[in-house]
């Protein structure tokens, strides 16, 4: 992968356990003891783990802009590296995806005054969003400087590099689409603008951090969920975008295959990783409801290089012994996926326990 070696393409993908109800937003041993048991994978992407109080969207998760967080973060990836494993830390930005309770009463900051139209999970439980600040220059400023600082600490924490959540309707992919950006300025209107905090946030870590460990995530097709749309300009953007990260010689690009069915959508991606694999230099991971044959079928047809699976990791800790056995799958607890503790997270049995 860039440089780094693997000991195999299965990738867990990154997924919100909602275990840090701490107070400080802190990664635990818990934590350690879950991404521990899946270190058997080629590499291991953690949850979303958030940049900075502005962050914030949802109770429970893990940040990466303290002092007591980087610390909780060692236990992981020193966990994950005594078994031999490789980890990157996702850094996220919520943005509209969240709520004045997560934020002392303030609105949480965005691109545009648009509601995201979603359920947010506060500690008084689901409450409807509301429609967020606009960013100003001076937060956008921040918010970059932000995404450096949690990349820098993530690297101080042991990571062996950062995946930038630009996916599935939060900050970034917000700053991406028309229907979430009704910006003026440069960061909002052409295709060029509303990329270009991505690219400035690239330019930020170039300086400071080695671009070879850095990847980011999209989801080109998410449409009409996540308060999300595809539209005229959609398949034009992305090709700027994935073709422009060819400049920065990234770790990956983890790439989502349609979250819903977009048949007949002339402005969606139909198949992405076959739409991007000539577009995109470098390695492409490759996501989305994937099987033993079908993530075979993908790599040997040459679209991905690598695949990684969520929920078949969350519920089987030991999924590449299980992938090489041909064995049955544990079954997923979906009720436990946000639960705080031990349950549905780290007892998840292995074969022959
Ligand atoms: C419980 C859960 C939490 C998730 N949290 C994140 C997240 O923090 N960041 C992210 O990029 N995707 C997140 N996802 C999406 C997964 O990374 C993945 O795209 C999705 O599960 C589809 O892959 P699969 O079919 O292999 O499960 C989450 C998915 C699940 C099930």
């Amino acid at each position: 992968m860039n440089g780094t070696a693997l000991r195999n393409r299965m990738v867990m993908a990154p997924m919100t356990r909602s275990r840090s109800n701490n107070g400080g937003n802190v990664a635990t041993e818990l934590t350690a003891k879950y991404y521990e048991q899946r270190a058997s994978a080629g590499l291991i992407i953690t949850e979303g783990t958030y940049v900075s109080e502005e962050a914030i969207g949802v109770i429970n998760v893990p940040g990466i802009y303290t002092t007591e967080q980087i610390k909780g973060w060692k236990l992981t990836t020193e966990a994950v590296h005594q078994k031999g494993g490789t980890i990157f830390a996702q850094l996220w930005h919520t943005g509209a995806f969240s709520h004045p309770d997560l934020h002392n009463g303030k609105k949480p900051l965005a691109p545009s005054a648009v509601n995201a139209n979603q359920q947010i999970f506060t500690a008084e439980g689901l409450k409807p969003s509301e429609a967020p600040q606009p960013m100003t220059l001076d937060d956008i400023k921040k918010t970059i400087a932000d995404f450096k600082h949690a990349a820098i600490n993530a690297f101080e924490a042991g990571f062996d590099g950062v995946e930038l959540h630009g996916a599935n309707g939060y900050l970034l992919q917000q700053f991406f689409s028309k229907n979430s950006n009704l910006r003026e300025d440069e960061y909002g209107g052409t295709v060029e603008n509303r990329a270009r905090i991505l690219f400035d946030i690239l330019g930020a870590l170039k300086d400071t951090v080695d671009i070879s460990r850095v990847a980011v995530r999209l989801n080109p097709s998410l449409n009409g969920i996540m308060g999300i749309l595809v539209d005229e300009e959609t398949i034009t953007l992305y090709n700027y975008i994935v073709n422009r990260l060819n400049d920065y010689c990234l770790a990956y690009v983890h790439l989502i295959e349609p979250f819903t069915d977009v048949t007949g959508n002339q402005n969606a991606i139909q198949e992405v990783a076959k739409h991007f694999r000539p577009i995109y230099n470098g390695t492409i991971i490759i996501n989305r409801g994937f099987t033993k044959e079908t993530a075979t079928k993908v790599i040997h047809e040459g679209d991905a290089d690598l695949v990684s699976f969520g929920v078949p990791f969350l519920a089987n800790p030991d999924l590449v012994e299980r992938f090489k056995a041909d064995a049955a799958l544990n079954k997923p607890d979906q009720s436990t996926f946000y639960t705080p503790g031990e349950k549905g997270y780290t007892d998840y049995p292995a074969l022959n326990h």
